[in-house]
């Protein structure tokens, strides 16, 4: 049922804020500000790395939690796609873990990169939607996302319940490896606690990034930009554009540019910018600067702060709520899924059931 809405994708968007809620109350205990979490059952300290592996946005979810985990717990993290790892034998001892990461539970070559696993890890575990899924029942420890049936072809709330399970994960770690201590345990649990309202006010920004949506449906090409945690919201807002309007797009860590891709760039070019202001700011404000230099239109997502500071020179400004840069990558989702439903609905495609895509990928 989609209640009020034209589409599954629409309603799973504008879900996030009660999905997301139901995640952190999982995983979360609000009154002790603290985690808690299945994953207790393994000693972080016992390991030496932690290894993270999915497919396509369950990917992109992956690649924030290395952020999280190396910045939290000090823990060093490999990401991989799961038709690589699986085929390419990496080595693993009792002193790794690794984590797969699946929305229906049921992905192919997921389920073969956690059996390759099984065994050879110290401990196996399932971040999933589906509970009862293939891959939770081969898991040792199964973290459920709590998003509910997510219909739409392309993943909303699950890539955002995946973040927050990954990061309730990854504050655990740094509490066993004794990284953080309780009061930057309990100050990152008060901002996963504040993710719900953020995501509901980013949402509230959904006439400006439908009228954007029009002006991007025009291109081409689209590139988006990020750096640190918000690269690999780059990556998925990229890949959100491609499956649902069919508008190529590619994300580039905003660093990169300069090493090939800005050859790319002319006034049909547009390039979408996520960029809270937080540490590394001024460094995507001069990668920006020389986007524009060559005549490149930039649309720039940040907040009130970014926008008096870099705004004046960008093509489009989305103000997005001031947030600690801990969440800014659950947040900032929102708008580049919203960008990628209107750039849809724009170009007329059929937004629930892309063409060549299905919901659950079982073959290899
Ligand atoms: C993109 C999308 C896909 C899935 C991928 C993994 O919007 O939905 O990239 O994320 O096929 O699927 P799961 O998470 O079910 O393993």
């Amino acid at each position: 049922d989609k209640g009020e809405h034209r589409h599954f994708m629409a309603k799973e968007i504008h879900e996030q804020p009660t999905v997301i809620g139901h995640t952190v109350a999982a995983y979360v205990d609000a009154a002790r500000q603290r985690v808690v979490s299945p994953a207790e059952a393994l000693d972080f300290n016992s390991i030496d790395r932690l290894t993270l592996v999915a497919c396509g946005t369950a990917y992109y979810a992956c690649h924030v939690a290395k952020y999280w985990f190396e910045a939290i717990a000090r823990l060093p993290v490999e990401i991989d796609i799961a038709s690589e790892f699986r085929y390419r034998e990496p080595p693993l001892s009792e002193r790794d873990a690794a984590i797969f990461v699946s929305q229906s539970g049921e992905t192919a070559d997921t389920l073969a990169a956690l059996r390759y696993a099984a065994g050879k890890v110290k401990s196996v575990l399932a971040v999933v939607n589906v509970a009862e899924s293939s891959i939770a029942r081969a898991a040792d420890i199964v973290l459920p996302i709590r998003a509910g049936a997510e219909i739409g072809v392309a993943s909303t709330k699950a890539f955002t319940c995946q973040l927050v399970t990954l990061a309730t994960t990854a504050i655990l770690a740094g509490r066993q490896r004794g990284a953080i201590d309780a009061a930057e345990e309990a100050r990152l649990c008060d901002l996963l606690a504040e993710a719900p309202r953020r995501i509901a006010e980013a949402l509230t920004l959904e006439d400006g990034v439908a009228a954007l949506a029009q002006e991007i449906a025009r291109a081409r090409d689209v590139l988006y930009l990020g750096r640190g945690a918000m690269y690999p919201l780059a990556l998925e807002g990229a890949l959100k554009l491609k499956e649902l309007s069919y508008i190529h797009a590619e994300g580039y860590a905003s660093g990169e540019m300069k090493h090939g891709p800005i050859a790319l760039i002319d006034d049909a070019v547009p390039v979408v910018v996520l960029a809270p202001t937080d540490p590394v700011f001024e460094k995507t404000v001069s990668n920006m600067q020389e986007v524009m230099a060559r005549g490149g239109k930039v649309a720039l997502i940040t907040d009130a702060n970014g926008a008096a500071l870099a705004g004046a020179d960008a093509w489009r400004v989305v103000v997005l709520p001031r947030i600690d840069r801990f969440i800014a990558p659950i947040v900032y989702a929102a708008p580049a899924q919203l960008l990628a439903y209107h750039a849809a609905l724009a170009k007329g495609t059929d937004v629930d059931q892309p063409r060549n895509l299905a919901k659950s990928v079982t073959v290899e």
